[in-house]
């Protein structure tokens, strides 16, 4: 997909402007807090129609205006345009897909085939489980069909079981959620499991691109199948707890095969049982769910001598930073692959925290990989870094382009 045209009203400092944006896409150059990110984020609403910032609506909608507007029209095998407005007045957001609204927003996702990488993403490496659990779950959601589903399944079981456990008068009554929570839970599970032992490989390499040579790997770590907890389950069902949906282990085992198609989600769903019987004493006590995927770790380790070390605790800064980009290239491959359309990538002051060498191999990764649209940000012409010669040059001032 390649994005046409943009036309924003009073989305952050933005103003009302519409913008035409050449296919090859665009360096955007300007100071500090002219809205180069901000750019970049009303693009990138289109695609799953919240801040990549993780911003509230209101807080995207200029000061003293209630309503935002960003409608992008596409290019690519089929035109398409994608409009989002918001009134903060009524709390309402509107999406809409070549002028029909969207009765769900999830059935107006990734439109765009749009990845975004930012300087801060560094905290999908250093920050909690969580933030690497919402990561599974974008990717996930914009790239697999039935993901988007299966995780609201599960999150409304979850949250009406952890509120049957709460009222505390009758816990038993938590119970009547099991089933669904395992059969959806055992569905998200798999299909983060089998993303990760897909891209295992690539998530190396693009790491060792990088850094230029450094080792460093990824695997899916699930609640419900990993060695400690499922050690009894896994004997039973003929395997280690570990081997059912792929786990961190000491070296090699890292990215082991992931438990697909439906005999492997029925495995998943069956230690995911046991590990709710195990663990329903501690669900009452603590009045909560304690065992599923809302419990999962995406684990990136890298080689340090004689061991593999986790990169959050062990890695350097370059280390961590290499290792977010990496997920962003990986992510940016998943839809090449899922979507079959060159992924839009948007760039914002990527190069700004990495060393040259790291810079000058990224820029060649992305130029070797990515043949499609690249709309990058940067604080002066020096930055832009990408050698793209024909790339045009943009400049804002105060959210206003000039083009
Ligand atoms: N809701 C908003 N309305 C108006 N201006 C905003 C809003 N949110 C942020 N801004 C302004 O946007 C600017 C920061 O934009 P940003 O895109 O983050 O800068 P940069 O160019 O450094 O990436 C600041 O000047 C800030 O005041
Ligand atoms: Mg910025």
């Amino acid at each position: 997909m390649v994005l046409r045209d943009l036309e924003l009203r009073h989305f952050r400092n933005l103003g009302v402007q519409t913008l035409r944006f050449p296919p090859e896409g665009v360096a955007v150059i300007g100071d500090n807090a002219q809205g180069k990110t901000n750019l970049l984020e009303a693009i990138y609403y289109l695609e799953c129609f919240r801040s990549f910032r993780g911003a509230r609506d209101a807080e995207l909608t200029a000061f003293s205006e209630d309503v935002f507007h960003v409608k992008g029209v596409l290019e690519g095998e089929r035109p398409v345009t994608v409009a989002a407005g918001f009134d903060g007045s009524g709390k309402a957001k509107k999406v809409s897909v070549d002028g029909k609204e969207a009765p769900r927003f999830s059935a107006a996702f990734g439109r765009l085939g749009a990845m975004i990488f930012a300087p801060a993403d560094v905290d999908l490496v250093s920050g909690g489980p969580a933030r690497r659990r919402q990561f599974l779950d974008v990717v996930l959601s914009l790239n697999r069909s039935g993901y988007v589903k299966a995780l609201q399944s599960y999150r409304k079981a979850l949250a009406q079981r952890n509120a049957a456990l709460r009222t505390g008068a009758n816990p038993q009554a938590a119970r009547a959620w099991d089933g669904t929570l395992v059969e959806h839970g055992a569905r998200v599970t798999c299909l983060r499991a089998e993303w990760a032992a897909a891209w295992a490989e690539p998530f190396a390499s693009y790491c060792s691109a990088i850094s230029g040579g450094d080792r460093a790997a990824l695997a899916y770590r699930a609640d419900v199948g990993t060695a400690g907890d499922g050690a009894e389950a896994g004997a039973e069902s003929g395997g280690s707890g570990a081997g059912v949906v792929g786990v961190v282990g000491g070296g090699d085992a890292v990215g082991a095969a992931a438990a697909t198609g439906e005999a492997g989600e029925a495995q998943v769903a069956e230690a995911y049982r046991r590990r709710l019987a195990e663990s329903w004493p501690s669900d009452v006590r603590r009045q909560r769910t304690t065992a599923g995927p809302h419990r999962d770790d995406l684990i990136l380790t890298v080689e340090a001598p004689g061991r593999r070390v986790p990169v959050r605790a062990f890695g350097s800064g370059g280390q961590r930073r290499t290792a977010a980009l990496a997920l962003r290239l990986v992510e940016a491959a998943t839809i090449r692959q899922q979507r079959g359309t060159e992924p839009i990538l948007l760039l914002d002051d990527a190069f700004a925290e990495l060393d040259d060498g790291r810079s000058q191999r990224v820029v060649a990764l992305v130029e070797e990989e990515s043949a499609g649209q690249v709309v990058l940000t940067a604080p002066s012409e020096s930055d832009v870094r990408l050698r793209r010669p024909s790339l045009a040059r943009w400049r804002i001032r105060g959210g206003v382009i000039e083009a």
